[in-house]
């Protein structure tokens, strides 16, 4: 994590964040740049000598600027929208490193990701292959196509977020794959020459992973005895982050070289569409403590950030650290609820948390904030949206402005 105390208060590569607030105003996302290539380079380090590409999932966070580093960098992405594509080529992206994943792709996101020249479709679903078939004839284009399988492997992860079993809508069921795909095969604008699947987010535990691996390894030797030509395999993203402490997430080079030592020799290009891994733990919102309230059942710190602002507490019920800007010297804590300003009992930060005993005006840093924070953001309450910043090289500057009232009504 990059967000370290110096002398009592909370910095980012010698950048003091309580600046950073001074100057923006709160609630403010911070992102570390280093942080998210150190990321990045990892999964390229953990990988090197085998044929592969990281495709970073645009969804965790699709600020341009962070997709401007890592395409800089090299980086492919993994997007799922017409709109995440837009933002990959204003960002400077490759279109032939985009894969395009996810069950609902329109007829329009489909033309225009074929017009961009995209890498690859991830089908979900025959209808979809017939679909970009068609599309891909009428532009006279070949659409390079992997089927999504469905392996039914167990992430072990929030349900929301555990994508790879049988009852879940995504992918196609690993019994119907190989019809699947010599339905594709005679598709005459396809080109089926990979396979994906993505079993599920937030992953402490590779094994499900490398199950899944397994099962993928033997449905490709199945279809290339069956004259199916899979060169690729994507086997999506997914790997955790510690948002508790005594969290263990594998490290993403050891993972890496299990992949790669597992794949040695197979003649495939292996894929990974890692989001929350390279973002996440880069990145924490800043909040200011507005007001401390006791109830006769408990204690609570209202602070500026809600969860328009930062939904995966009131979503998943999921925990974020939440540590203060400036440590207080004899470190007394309360047991309180952190809630926002939202109309709303389930507009908390955190509940029952033991924290630090902050006065108002103090502010309040939640940590690994930095993959499906911001995103996932909205306007509810009427609230505009956060600003975001960036810090690199030891110098820190916004890559969003916070909205303003007029935002607000844009189009209305
Ligand atoms: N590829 C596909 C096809 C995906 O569906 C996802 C995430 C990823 C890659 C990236 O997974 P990651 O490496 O970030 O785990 N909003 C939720 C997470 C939703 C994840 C959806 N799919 C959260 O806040 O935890």
């Amino acid at each position: 994590m990059p967000f370290t105390y110096v002398d009592g208060v909370l910095t980012c590569h010698g950048v003091r964040l309580e600046d950073i607030a001074s100057a923006v105003g709160t609630p403010v996302y911070v992102y570390s740049a280093q942080d998210i290539l150190r990321r990045y380079q990892e999964y390229r380090e953990g990988l090197a000598g085998l044929p592969h590409e990281i495709c970073y999932a645009v969804k965790a966070n699709s600020n341009l600027s962070v997709l401007r580093l890592l395409a800089q960098a090299g980086s492919g992405f993994d997007i799922v929208s017409g709109g995440e594509l837009f933002r990959v080529l204003r960002a400077g992206g490759d279109p032939r490193k985009v894969v395009f994943s996810g069950v609902g792709k329109t007829e329009a996101e489909l033309q225009y990701a074929l017009e961009c020249g995209i890498h690859s479709f991830n089908c979900e679903s025959e209808a979809e292959a017939e679909l970009l078939d068609c599309i891909a004839g009428r532009l006279k284009r070949k659409a390079r196509i992997a089927l999504r399988v469905n392996p039914d492997v167990d992430a072990s992860t929030h349900p929301y977020i555990s994508t790879g079993l049988r009852e879940h809508k995504f992918g196609v069921d690993a019994a119907d794959i190989p019809r699947v795909y010599q339905a594709c095969l005679r598709m005459p604008n396809l080109l089926p020459e990979s396979i994906s699947c993505h079993i599920g987010s937030q992953l402490l535990d590779p094994q499900p992973l490398l199950e899944a691996l397994d099962r993928m390894l033997e449905l490709i030797s199945e279809l290339r005895a069956a004259g199916v030509p899979i060169r690729r395999l994507d086997l999506g993203g997914g790997l955790g982050i510690a948002y508790r402490p005594e969290e263990r997430p594998p490290a993403i080079g050891e993972v890496a070289r299990a992949l790669r030592r597992r794949l040695q020799g197979q003649e495939l290009e292996l894929v990974l569409e890692p989001g929350r891994s390279i973002v996440g733990d880069a990145g924490v919102l800043i909040t200011r403590v507005l007001y401390r309230k006791t109830t006769n059942a408990k204690h609570f710190v209202v602070v500026d950030a809600a969860m328009n602002d930062l939904i995966r507490p009131a979503l998943y019920l999921s925990h974020h650290e939440i540590i203060p800007l400036e440590q207080a010297p004899e470190g007394k804590s309360i047991l309180a609820d952190v809630v926002g300003p939202v109309c709303e009992t389930g507009d908390f930060l955190a509940r029952n948390r033991e924290l630090a005993d902050v006065a108002p005006g103090a502010l309040l840093a939640v940590l690994a904030a930095g993959a499906y924070g911001f995103v996932q953001s909205s306007n509810y309450n009427s609230r505009p949206r956060a600003a975001e910043v960036m810090i690199s090289d030891g110098r820190w500057r916004i890559i969003r402005q916070r909205e303003t009232y007029e935002d607000l009504i844009r189009g209305e």
